[in-house]
């Protein structure tokens, strides 16, 4: 029986991930360690909650002893590492949570591991979950490898990127046996309403307007959730030791594009004539340091694991809208309190 911590399983990706690896893997126990932010939601999990091995540990891992002591008393076989502050607005408007949570949580974790399995590294696995904004911005053309140097803009890329250096140190430093990928950016069910398709999505259904940062010119490479999951197992079990891995969903979207499409799928949903929703857009003040574009090259994991993205966008980005209109308790939930207060800081609108 494996014993693998999960953190973060009560955020959007991580939730994911709890799901997948409960269900395929009734051999393993897993462990849920969450602080419950604003952005973990324990709903997420409702459908697998009651299942035998899950478990469930509210904690913050900004504090050390905590960590450690949950370490002792679980002696956990792997580590899949997913807990963050993760929204770049927020990280510009108070960057020292990040640091906590994305570095010195991340070292809290490394610093446990390194303790706890000192004796014996046989079959130990601390995997990191990254992103590519740790590479900075591209320009039109190109994509991010493994090797491209990192350049990160905002305190969430750096704080993010400052992790990513400090696992490989321990690897290198204490033959920590690590693995680390960075992936473009997630869209599916479970995404707090602030990152750009579930806000959207809520504001058109809403007869919000549509806040585009800059010229919408900005370009991301979008994956659906459930095939990060899918990736982040295929790494946690055939990763090599020390490597990094690239997951991306070749699938570049500029953010105007993306939009319209979303206006036209969601118009189409809510019965509104063809094109309705696209007075709501409004163009808002760029991003400070918004990075122009990211593109993702995943041909080491194509070519070394196996793993491609298996979800079409046209498919995805269906289901996730369906999603969205079919949760109206989720969205409610997590869009009542203090959401209000962010929303009307940020966007004034
Ligand atoms: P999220 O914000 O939806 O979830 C983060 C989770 O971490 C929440 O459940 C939150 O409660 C928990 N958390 C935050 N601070 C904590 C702390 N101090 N202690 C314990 N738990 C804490 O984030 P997400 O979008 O699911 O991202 C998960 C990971 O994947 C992050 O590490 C992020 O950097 C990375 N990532 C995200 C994307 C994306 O598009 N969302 C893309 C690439 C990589
Ligand atoms: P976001 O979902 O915040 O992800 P990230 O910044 O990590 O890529 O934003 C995706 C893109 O959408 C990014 O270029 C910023 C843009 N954006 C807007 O134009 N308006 C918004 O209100 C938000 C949240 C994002």
């Amino acid at each position: 029986m494996k014993k693998i911590l999960i953190t973060g399983g009560a955020g959007f990706i991580g939730s994911h991930v709890v799901r997948l690896f409960v269900n395929k893997y009734p051999e393993y126990e897993i462990f849920n360690l969450d602080k419950l932010t604003y952005a973990g939601n324990l709903e997420n999990l409702s459908d697998i909650d009651k299942k035998s091995n899950y478990h469930f540990l509210k904690a913050d891992i900004v504090e050390a002893e905590v960590i450690h002591r949950l370490f002792e008393e679980h002696r956990f076989d792997g580590v899949i590492h997913l807990a963050a502050e993760s929204h770049v607005d927020r990280s510009i408007t108070n960057p020292m949570e990040f640091i906590f949570t994305n570095v010195v949580g991340t070292v809290n974790l490394l610093n446990a591991a390194r303790s706890i399995w000192k004796d014996n590294l046989n079959d130990k696995r601390f995997y990191h979950i990254s992103t590519d904004e740790v590479y900075g911005s591209l320009g039109n053309s190109g994509s991010f490898k493994e090797t491209t140097p990192y350049n990160p803009h905002s305190p969430y890329s750096a704080a993010k990127a400052s992790s990513d250096h400090f696992v490989r140190a321990y690897h290198d430093t204490f033959q920590l046996p690590t693995v680390i990928s960075n992936c473009s950016n997630n869209y599916g069910p479970n995404q707090f309403p602030e990152k750009l398709i579930p806000l959207f999505i809520n504001n058109i259904k809403n007869n919000k307007p549509l806040p585009v940062y800059g010229q919408g010119i900005n370009v991301r490479d979008w994956l659906y959730v459930e095939d990060h999951a899918h990736a982040i197992d295929t790494i946690y079990h055939n990763g090599q030791i020390g490597e990094t891995y690239n997951i991306g969903g070749n699938n570049e979207w500029k953010n105007i594009d993306l939009i319209k499409q979303l206006i036209e799928i969601l118009d189409n949903k809510l019965g509104r004539p063809a094109g309705t929703s696209l007075a709501l857009i409004t163009y808002v003040t760029d991003r400070a340091g918004h990075d122009l574009r990211y593109a993702i090259d995943a041909s080491k994991l194509k070519n070394e694991l196996h793993w491609e993205p298996t979800v079409k966008f046209t498919e995805g980005f269906e289901k996730t809208v369906d999603w969205y209109l079919n949760n109206e308790k989720w969205l409610k939930n997590v869009t009542s309190g203090s959401y209000q207060d962010y929303y009307k800081k940020m966007y004034g609108l």
